[in-house]
């Protein structure tokens, strides 16, 4: 293991010693508040545990946070790197390691997206199902490990899928799942690449999450993504794109996030 992992897990096992987190929530552009919810924080910036991504993008605060919420112990990423901020696919992989070697067992994803569905408009929830990698990249290139040979089949996990649904229908919030696709970034998509995406099966687009679970499943971490519809995307939009409209849409929907991702953890097994 780099001595980079090593450090940032000692810090967060000294940091989490009572309670080490079981479960690990990336928060995606804008969702920065549901960070609020997490009761009895210890919060620590990125730039204290090596390895961890500098935060760069607008919407995205750069820090640990280490406490309880939906009655589970979690780690909450605020702010990720994204592969546009730095042409590396790998920014996330020393998080993702260090999160799975400190005891977390899920990763909670969250993104912003657009949507290829006018049925699913801004303001939806989508669940991630699976995912296609237009990127031409993968945060494994050069890793020299055996277990680089990643298999993705139900990357997104089918079991915590279920209990997203249920909870998603507990709360009477509409949930529909469907297919990621991901595409560099940072420009947004021109209105024939989403078209070929819906033709290829994609139902929404995004600049993040894939590296991050392909990253997550070389941990064995079990995977769950929830994507905020942001806009609908290029060609299918009534207005230009912009990330000011992703980070007001999502903080808009952030408390239904917030909801969904309480009632999704309370109804985890917390043994272990
Ligand atoms: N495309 C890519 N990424 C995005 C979009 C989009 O339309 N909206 C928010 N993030």
């Amino acid at each position: 293991m780099p001595a980079d992992a090593g450090m940032a897990a000692d810090l967060i096992r000294s940091r989490a010693a009572a309670r080490p987190p079981r479960v690990a929530i990336v928060l995606g552009s804008g969702l920065g508040p549901v960070a609020d919810a997490v009761e009895a924080p210890t919060v620590i910036p990125y730039a204290d545990l090596p390895g961890f991504p500098a935060p760069g993008v607008d919407g995205h605060r750069g820090r640990l946070l280490l406490g309880r919420l939906g009655g589970a112990s979690v780690a909450v990423m605020q702010g990720r790197a994204h592969y546009y901020e730095s042409g590396r696919a790998d920014g996330m992989a020393a998080a993702m390691r260090t999160l799975a070697e400190v005891g977390c067992r899920i990763l909670l994803l969250t993104n912003a997206a657009g949507s290829l569905r006018p049925e699913m408009p801004a303001g939806s929830l989508m669940l991630i199902s699976d995912h296609i990698n237009f990127s031409g990249r993968n945060p494994l290139i050069g890793c020299d490990e055996d277990d680089r040979f990643v298999d993705l089949v139900d990357a997104y996990d089918p079991a915590l899928r279920e209990i997203m649904l249920a909870a998603a229908s507990g709360l009477n919030l509409p949930l529909r799942e469907g297919v990621y696709a991901w595409f560099s970034g940072p420009s947004f998509e021109t209105p024939a690449e989403v078209r070929a995406a819906g033709i290829l099966g994609a139902d929404a687009v995004g600049m993040s999450t894939v590296p991050e679970a392909i990253l997550a499943r070389q941990r064995r971490l079990r995977v769950v993504a929830l994507s905020t519809i942001v806009n609908l995307a290029a060609g299918l939009a009534p207005a230009p794109l912009s990330h000011r409209q992703t980070i007001d849409v999502a903080g808009a929907a952030a408390d239904n996030v917030r909801r969904l991702l309480i009632a999704f953890l309370e109804r985890l097994d917390h043994d272990g």
